[in-house]
């Protein structure tokens, strides 16, 4: 899993809402960084009780972020819903993944969101499950011992035969992959990161096992960069994962000056 398997970053400015394509992934990268103004107007869209979690989180950066990527989600899910950001409602699914409430049948709406530091990614895909991941390469300690408690033992191979200056890479690379498509499944990472593997070797990066039962031919895993030193994988299931090919991915940044 070298560099040279992660999409060239390419986020499009969207001036108008893109239309989504029923075999399509429309990425959205989001910017958390925001001025007071702006974070206050934002506040506006949040629900009750996404405004009393704010409130309690114990610091002014934490809330800021958490304000910044829960509207900016509003923001986006809105351009594919026709509802106003403030009007969308949510549930979840049976192993806790949120949906869109009222949102059914072949062209519902999926979406997936993830976000480190002050960058956030929001997925979404029409009709099909997907899920997206993106963190921060950081130093940790005993990185393999990690590994080898979550890993499956081909992924500990590659990342032990790695040259030490480039296994911390690798090892959030692998990550992403995986917990992206932990995340399409809706299980999240609860039920062990095990629970997918993946072909270190690949580009793109190639789901070898998952569990369940699912059929890892029927996905897709695309790994990209979100920003320098951010990798981040978007996993989705549909027909065109079996060809392998196609343009179903396509990127955006949301305006950070939209209120
Ligand atoms: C939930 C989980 C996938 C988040 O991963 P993370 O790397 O810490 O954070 P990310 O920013 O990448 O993802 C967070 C988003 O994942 C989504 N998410 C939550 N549960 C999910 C699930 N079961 N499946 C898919 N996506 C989920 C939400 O949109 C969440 O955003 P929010 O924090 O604004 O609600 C991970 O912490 C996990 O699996 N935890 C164990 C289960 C758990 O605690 N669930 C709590 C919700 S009931």
């Amino acid at each position: 899993m070298q560099s040279s398997s992660e999409i060239a970053p390419c986020w499009r400015a969207a001036n108008a809402p893109p239309v989504l394509a029923q075999q399509g992934i429309h990425l959205w990268r989001v910017a958390l960084v925001a001025e007071n103004e702006t974070v206050a107007r934002l506040a506006c869209l949040l629900d009750v009780e996404e405004q009393d979690h704010a409130a309690r989180l114990r610091t002014a950066e934490l809330r800021r972020r958490f304000i910044v990527r829960r509207a900016r989600l509003r923001q986006i899910l809105a351009l594919y819903a026709a509802e106003s950001p403030d009007a969308l409602r949510f549930d979840r699914g049976p192993l806790g993944k949120p949906r869109l409430a009222g949102s059914q049948g072949n062209d519902r709406i999926e979406f997936s969101a993830s976000h480190s530091v002050d960058w956030a990614l929001v997925a979404i895909a029409a009709g099909r499950p997907v899920g997206v991941d993106i963190e921060q390469v950081r130093p940790i300690d005993d990185m393999l011992g990690l590994a080898r408690q979550y890993f499956a033992p081909a992924e500990n191979e590659t990342l032990a035969n790695l040259p030490a200056r480039e296994r911390l890479e690798v090892f959030f690379r692998l990550w992403v992959c995986k917990e992206a498509v932990l995340k399409a499944l809706g299980m999240g990472i609860s039920a062990g990161l095990d629970q997918v593997v993946v072909s270190p070797s690949d580009s793109p990066p190639r789901i070898v096992a998952m569990a369940q039962g699912h059929d890892p031919a029927a996905w897709r895993l695309e790994l990209l960069r979100a920003a320098p030193g951010f990798p981040a994988a978007v996993a989705w299931q549909g027909q065109d994962a079996e060809r392998g090919g196609g343009k179903s991915l396509e990127q955006f940044e949301f305006p950070a000056d939209r209120v």
